[in-house]
């Protein structure tokens, strides 16, 4: 099955550092006698003309062998995951040069994968590079390039893979794939989207008997693909699409309607918004707080983002308090707020004198502070307690709300008060 390559894999393809590193894995598997493979998604972006920033690697063999005789040989420390055919090489300080590639390498054991029952994870076999692709889940990304020795450069094509994507198109390698792995459709609408791709019919037409499976995903495993999805330019074409095919609805019912959330409706392309936690913000500030308890009942955020969406939820179901306060009474309404959750509740709400409140607060009246301390106050003689939180705040207020805007304005206020 071995095919001429017509793909150039070059020193231009790779970072530097990983395209040296690659030459010392190719080096130690030719001296062992291991085939190497550069596989998946690697492939499939080398052929689509984009530059890698790292790649996987497949030994038809074992992968733990490989990474020892390298350790050995360059340094470097190794670690195994027997049970899936893994090893991770920690490389040595010397081949670290460049501190934007990653410090470690993957080397995989080419591999079956049966699946038990819907959305378990793989039962896992050492297997052969045909396998290897057999298990995987569309044919543009069952590809391989093999590199040791005088193969370098043999393309495995097993699958049609190549056609497919020359011709821009996404396939299921059999019909149970979704079943077998039903967080596949969120990855298959993410590559038509991100590559502007076609799905077969056929595969589209195996998304509703999937769709009852998402169920069984564990949370890491859902929200990790939405946590990539995030990741994308093109997150809200994505979630679109998903929810079109009623694959948002599948995760939860809170998720069914994205064209309510404040993430399909604005247009905005401020730098603050570009980072998934914002995005997550975006995409659910509109639900109620009890909404959103529920939601994490099942994809289990973590600790900081619960506390920006909690933050965000109630920011947003509030916002009209803020007309008409004094700026003293907006800093006190808006203080217990996480910050991160008013930067994105003030890109995305529409009422321009909420907007230019939050801003203001966000840019600010936040950071105001009067000049006098708790020390100054302590040094008057005052015994510590509620006392001087109230009178600071006192003064704080007086010059937010323009009461005093002088230090000589602060103290006469600050005598008044202590009188
Ligand atoms: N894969 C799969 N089924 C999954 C996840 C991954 O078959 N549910 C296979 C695919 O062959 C994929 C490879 O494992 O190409 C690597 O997965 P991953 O790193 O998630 O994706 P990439 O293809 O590298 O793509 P990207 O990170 O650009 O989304």
């Amino acid at each position: 099955m071995t095919k001429h390559n017509p793909i150039a894999l070059t020193e231009g393809s790779l970072p530097e550092d990983r395209w040296r590193l690659l030459q010392l894995v190719r080096e130690t598997a030719t001296r062992g006698g291991l085939p190497l493979y550069i596989v998946g998604g690697s492939v499939r972006d080398l052929v689509l003309g984009r530059r890698l920033n790292d790649f996987d690697l497949t030994v038809e063999g074992d992968a733990l062998r490989l990474a020892r005789a390298l350790a050995s040989k360059h340094g470097g420390r190794v670690t195994a995951h027997s049970k899936f055919g893994t090893a991770k090489w920690f490389l040595p300080q010397n081949l670290i040069t460049d501190t934007q590639t990653p410090n470690t390498l993957d080397l995989i054991s080419a591999r079956s994968e049966t699946y038990k029952h819907p959305a378990a994870l793989p039962t896992v076999k050492p297997g052969s590079i045909a396998d290897d692709l057999r298990r995987r889940d569309f044919t543009v990304n069952a590809l391989a390039i093999r590199l040791d020795g005088s193969h370098f450069g043999e393309l495995r094509d097993d699958l049609n893979g190549m056609a497919d994507l020359q011709n821009g198109i996404l396939r299921v390698l059999h019909p149970r794939s979704f079943i077998d792995d039903p967080t596949r459709p969120y990855r298959l609408v993410r590559y038509e989207a991100r590559y502007a791709f076609r799905i077969a019919e056929a595969t589209l037409a195996l998304i509703p008997e999937a769709r009852p499976f998402v169920a069984k995903l564990s949370a890491q495993r859902i929200r990790h693909e939405l946590d990539l999805i995030l990741d994308e330019s093109d997150a809200v074409s994505m979630l679109r699409r998903l929810a079109a095919l009623d694959l948002l609805a599948a995760i939860h019912p809170v998720l069914a309607d994205f064209n309510r959330s404040k993430f399909a409706t604005l247009e905005s392309d401020d730098a603050s918004l570009q980072n998934r936690d914002s995005r997550w913000v975006l995409w659910l500030m509109h639900l109620s707080d009890q909404e959103i308890e529920s939601l994490h009942e099942r994809l289990h955020f973590t600790a900081s983002l619960l506390k920006i969406l909690r933050s965000a939820s109630l920011l947003n179901a509030n916002l009209t308090a803020l007309l008409g306060l004094k700026p003293s009474q907006v800093v006190e309404f808006l203080e217990g707020y996480s910050i991160k959750a008013l930067e994105v509740v003030s890109c995305a709400v529409q009422d321009e004198k909420i907007r230019n409140i939050l801003t203001r607060y966000h840019s600010e009246w936040w950071r105001v502070r009067p000049k006098t301390t708790g020390h100054d106050l302590k040094k008057r003689g005052i015994p510590p307690g509620p006392r001087y939180a109230e009178i600071l705040r006192r003064l704080r207020a007086a010059w937010l709300d323009g009461e005093v805007k002088t230090a000589e304005e602060e103290k006469v206020l600050l005598e008044n008060l202590l009188k």
